[in-house]
């Protein structure tokens, strides 16, 4: 039977480490659904996990898990050195005194304030969870999480929706896309500007939308898969080439926005060199990407470069956390019940697991006694009276399944509806302390 314990999470996030150092514990080589199959399972093998799910955004790199085994140093060697054994002694060790290492109630926790976007370096954005139901979906479709998974999943993802609709968290959206681009726009960028558009994904489909809002008008769409290229092409009315192009591009270039799942640079100061040539006016680098798709050695190499990358958008991240700092303790309140109401959720789960059992084990209990225990003597026995034996241990065995099932079942659904009105009653509760705490705060 899983316990509340087996719950673990090893987390990598903004706030323990630079962002742009996170961009080393992404997992590599993984950008495929198939390849991220292997390697989940692989880990999952290697490390004795029940249940593994994998996440990385632009500031967290983390696994959430089920193990019965306790995370202990020794644990967290052998995970460092099995999951990151491509990296130098030195940069396991920083990871593993850098990480965030949460076991059971507080692996919980940590989750529903992820998801509720109250860990995020952009307090109160919902990218996260979108990120969160993503990778889960892909993980549950690998088959590399389970029944436990799940249970914290679909919660984590109730109570993140609950506090967004019920505390000003992410009132007045921001996200990390939005403060890159106002980044970018303090570099005084002219509507005519060319942009280059590397990657086609969730993330530069969402700065298309700022770049249109901000009227700019100009753009070249690369993506590794064309038809990705050209659906962002066509919302932004430009043209859409296959990434592996990017090095015959001969039009003009004021800005480049990279944003894509690779982990290794894609803009190399060769390629770069490249795309400007003899041209020395004013480039705005926007990177994305964590780890970096722009090599920062570009900005080093050459002052008219004006280069940007998450790690930069912190302080701009700091005062939207100001702004939400007394939502933030609301959403905490919110977490901190729902956080209890999961326990008993999962240990009725878990009971609800047991009495699956029951039937099998009382199977298995009367062939033992026919197969083993009382073989000689039923042997001896003529055909009525073995008609009759079976038949009565054929009827105890209905009746022992079904007398734990009714008393088990009629606790349950007892708990489980006390839990619910009280739930309500108690939701309803903290949500008037709540409103009582006017907060008319303005962006
Ligand atoms: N979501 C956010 O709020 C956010 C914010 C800031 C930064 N980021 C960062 O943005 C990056 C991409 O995130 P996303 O949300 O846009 O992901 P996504 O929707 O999954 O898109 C991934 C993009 O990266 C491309 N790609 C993946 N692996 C590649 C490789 N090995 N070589 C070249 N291209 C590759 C994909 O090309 P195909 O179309 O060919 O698959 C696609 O264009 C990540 O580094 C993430 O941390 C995300």
């Amino acid at each position: 039977m899983e316990n509340i314990h087996n719950y673990k999470i090893i987390t990598i996030t903004h706030k323990q480490i630079q962002l742009k150092k996170i961009g080393r514990y992404v997992l590599p080589n993984v950008d495929t659904p198939e390849a991220m199959g292997d390697h989940l399972h692989a880990l999952k093998e290697q490390l004795g996990l029940s249940e593994l799910m994998y996440l990385s955004t632009c500031n967290r790199v983390t696994f959430l898990f089920t193990c019965s085994a306790p995370i202990t140093a020794f644990f967290k060697d052998r995970f460092f050195d099995t999951v990151y054994d491509y990296l130098t002694e030195e940069e396991k060790v920083e990871g593993k005194d850098s990480a965030g290492f949460y076991e059971g109630r507080e692996a919980i926790q940590h989750l529903l304030e992820v998801a509720s976007s109250t860990d995020s370096l952009v307090v109160g954005e919902r990218e996260i969870l979108r990120q969160l139901r993503t990778s889960y979906e892909q993980c549950r479709t690998l088959g590399t999480t389970g029944d436990s998974i799940r249970l914290i999943l679909d919660t984590a993802i109730e109570v993140a929706k609950y506090v967004y609709s019920n505390t000003k968290i992410g009132e007045k959206p921001i996200s990390v896309v939005s403060l890159a681009i106002q980044r970018m726009l303090m570099h005084g960028i002219p509507n005519d500007a060319h942009f280059l558009i590397v990657g086609a994904g969730q993330t530069n489909n969402l700065v298309a939308k700022f770049l249109i809002k901000h009227q700019f008008s100009n753009f070249t769409v690369f993506n590794r898969t064309l038809s990705r290229a050209q659906d962002l092409a066509h919302r932004l009315d430009a043209k859409a080439h296959q990434l592996e192009d990017l090095a015959d591009y001969k039009g003009k270039v004021d800005v480049i926005i990279a944003c894509t799942g690779a982990t290794e640079h894609i803009i190399t100061p060769e390629l770069y060199h490249h795309l400007v040539g003899e041209d020395r006016s004013k480039k705005v680098l926007l990177d994305l990407a964590v780890p970096n798709n722009i090599d920062p050695k570009i900005a080093e190499l050459n002052d008219n470069v004006r280069y940007i990358e998450i790690e930069h958008l912190q302080f701009l991240a700091k005062q939207n956390m100001s702004f939400r700092k007394k939502e933030m303790l609301k959403a905490k309140k919110i977490i901190a019940y729902e956080l209890n109401s999961f326990i008993k959720k999962f240990e009725e789960r878990q009971l609800e697991k047991a009495l699956h059992e029951i039937p099998q084990q009382i199977k298995a209990i009367k062939g033992h006694a026919v197969g083993n225990v009382f073989k000689k003597e039923l042997n001896g026995l003529d055909q009525n009276t073995l008609e009759l034996v079976t038949r009565m241990m054929d009827y105890m065995e209905k009746r022992c399944i079904s007398i734990p099932m009714e008393v088990a079942k009629t606790q349950l659904v007892h708990k489980g509806s006390k839990r619910q009105a009280m739930s309500k009653r108690a939701k309803q509760r903290i949500l008037r302390q709540l409103i009582t705490d006017n907060n008319n705060e303005a962006v």
